[in-house]
């Protein structure tokens, strides 16, 4: 029976178990027998590789995580490590890999493709950084997540007529910011896409203040600084009273929304099918709704997509 192999790599994100469910599927649906291959690649180097049931997926489109386990593998990054993982891809008989990950396994994918190993890549990170697609798998469900957070925080800081800063992951983007900010009506949002000056933010809260809104939300993207230092700044150069919160690892975990589970399913059957035409070396993602796939190489060559529109539309909207 031919087989192909899945893998999940960097850091998780909710919606990877519809994607994995998907591949598996569909897989199957087209005679293949689909190998999990655990802890990222490090499951390619050292063989931890076992076929995938329905009972593996039986249940998990809703769970958040990965089934697989992820890792990051450093031993991935050499010229010894890709060898020792070639050689694990022959002796499993892996006609392809579908790797799910962010731009770092993006990189890997890459790799093995190079080597003449078929490879689709799914792009797998709660950061939407990948400029090659619309939407990344997991950026929903993390910016829904920081969302319903910013009402629970809303609520104390608005008891005690307070500030909130709340620092929001996405690496160097900006984007979980933006749009959990846009969603959750913050009155600042601090992105490392546009330089910001602190000195200005603080006078915009000191201005809502003199106006009578004494509650506000400031959402800090983690790659434009962090939430306890412009917390100390505001208390240095104003009389606001301000509170900072460091979101982590809630806004990474949890069921993933509709969207993600539809674009993760879409994604992993899209890969199964490119695999069975023969391509390699695609990365398949969703631009304008419909399921698009490109050139790795192109698609990695991308500036991840910011729409600094949107960021001015909040500006706007926080002034009145
Ligand atoms: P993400 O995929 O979420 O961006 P990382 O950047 O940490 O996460 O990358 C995940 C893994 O991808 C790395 O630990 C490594 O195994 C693999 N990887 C990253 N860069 C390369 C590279 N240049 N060549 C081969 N593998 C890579
Ligand atoms: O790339 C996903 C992400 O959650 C980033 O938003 C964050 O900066 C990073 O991973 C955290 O990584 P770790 O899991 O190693 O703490």
């Amino acid at each position: 029976m031919k087989r192909i192999g899945v893998l999940t790599s960097g850091g998780d994100t909710p919606g990877m178990n519809a994607a994995i469910r998907a591949v598996l599927k569909i897989g199957i649906h087209y005679g293949y027998a689909v190998m999990g291959v655990y802890h990222g690649y490090n499951g390619l180097i050292d063989g931890r590789i076992h076929q995938l049931q329905h009972s593996d997926v039986d249940n998990m489109i809703h769970k958040g995580g990965t089934l697989l386990r992820t890792a990051r593998c450093e031993a991935f990054k050499t010229e010894e490590g890709v060898q020792k993982a070639l050689k694990v891809i022959r002796a499993y008989n892996l006609e392809g890999i579908v790797v799910i990950g962010g731009d770092g396994s993006a990189r890997g994918a890459q790799v093995l493709h190079q080597k003449g190993v078929p490879t689709m890549l799914l792009p797998g990170t709660i950061d939407n950084d990948m400029g090659f697609t619309d939407y990344t798998i997991g950026f929903d469900t993390a910016s829904n997540s920081v969302m319903t957070e910013i009402y629970k925080i809303r609520d104390t800081m608005r008891s005690h007529d307070r500030v909130g800063v709340l620092e929001v992951m996405g690496r160097s983007s900006g984007d979980i910011a933006l749009r959990a900010g846009l969603a959750g009506g913050a009155d600042i949002v601090l992105v490392p896409e546009k330089k910001q000056d602190w000195s200005a933010a603080a006078d915009h809260l000191v201005a809502n203040k003199l106006k009578g809104k004494l509650t506000s939300i400031v959402i800090m993207a983690e790659g434009a600084g962090s939430a306890d230092d412009f917390k100390l700044f505001v208390r240095n150069n104003t009389d606001v009273d301000i509170r900072s919160i460091v979101l982590g690892y809630i806004q990474r975990g949890g069921q993933p929304t509709a969207f993600d589970r539809v674009l993760a399913t879409r994604l992993g059957a899209r890969a199964v099918e490119l695999l069975n035409e023969g391509s390699s070396g695609r990365a398949i993602g969703m631009r304008k709704n419909a399921i698009i796939d490109m050139d790795i190489d192109e698609a990695l060559a991308m500036p991840p997509q910011f729409d600094m529109s949107l960021l001015e539309l909040n500006e706007i909207l926080a002034k009145f």
